[in-house]
């Protein structure tokens, strides 16, 4: 019987940079790092881009990273760029990916009056922390977040629920509660203005475990769970919106319980950039009003 084959050594990343004409035209992608030359133009032509790579790795490696279709066009990433990952392609008709997911929440950008998400639909019991009630989030981040909570259980890693969709009646008592509790001016850093929270968006889940006593606090972030929720919740689609040392940007403290999902493309481009969700959703600024 023929020995089975080892898995070839990849190799090491490559740094392709070309310059954002001024005058737009181009998109900055990445690619992953199993797709061939041959695959990449296939994905660019049905994500409606003309496929002519204009700048692609040296050495013949091909050893870029990332997502399945391009997310947009004529971006300028200049983290990415500085990082030396991405390659610029023209784009006839530029697609956004996901485009529904990427609706940027803030102290500066409330959702629209009356805001509810359709398709919210009941997380399974077997998701939510012991003696939680009742979490509902949208179809896909529910089905993606019990892909991510399982995939835990698998790893020994017991991650679950405490929180998730809110609705704006819903926020207002949370809010409230912290301003109670800690006084506006902290509060303003722990809890959002009831119509700026990402949480009535229904695809947000704060995510905890039994060793923190299913509370959110920041020493979550160093449990066994908070580091493999860390490293794996991209996998799945799912970013943290506040990290660590964020809060100029974000506006708020480090929250590693708040997981939102923005679908496994942005994850995995948030996650390669370094930028934050909040940046990452400025610079895409998709217009879903
Ligand atoms: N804790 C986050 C900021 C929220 O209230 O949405
Ligand atoms: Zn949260």
């Amino acid at each position: 019987m023929a020995q089975a084959q080892e898995a070839p050594i990849a190799p090491p990343p490559t740094v392709v940079i070309g310059d954002v004409p001024a005058e737009g035209g181009m998109a900055l992608l990445m690619v992953g790092a199993d797709t061939t030359p041959e695959g990449f133009v296939e994905v660019l032509r049905s994500a409606g881009c003309e496929a002519e790579v204009v700048t692609i790795t040296s050495g013949g490696a091909f050893e870029l990273y990332a997502p399945a279709a391009p997310p947009f066009a004529n971006a300028s990433f200049p983290a990415m760029l500085e990082a030396g990952r991405g390659v610029l392609v023209r784009c006839a008709e530029p697609t956004v990916v996901d485009a529904h997911l990427l609706r940027l929440v803030s102290k500066d950008r409330p959702l629209p009056e009356g805001f509810v998400p359709q398709g919210l639909t009941p997380l399974s019991s077997e998701l939510v922390m012991p003696g939680g009630g009742p979490a509902y989030l949208t179809e896909e981040a529910a089905d993606a977040l019990a892909q991510l909570i399982e995939a835990g259980d698998r790893a020994g890693q017991e991650l679950r629920v405490r929180s998730a969709y809110r609705s704006y009646a819903e926020q207002v008592a949370t809010y409230q509660y912290w301003v109670d509790v800690l006084g506006e001016v902290e509060a303003n850093r722990r809890s959002a203005v009831p119509g700026h929270s990402e949480h009535q968006l229904g695809v947000v889940a704060d995510v905890t475990s039994a060793s923190v006593g299913w509370e959110l606090e920041p020493e979550f972030g160093e449990t066994p769970e908070g580091r493999w929720l860390k490293q794996h919740a991209w996998e799945f689609g799912f970013v943290e919106s506040y990290p660590q040392e964020a809060e100029a940007i974000t506006g708020y403290d480090y929250e590693p319980w708040h997981i939102r999902y923005v679908g496994k493309t942005h994850a995995d481009w948030i996650r390669l950039t370094g930028l934050t969700l909040t940046e990452y959703l400025a610079q895409v600024d998709v217009d879903l009003d």
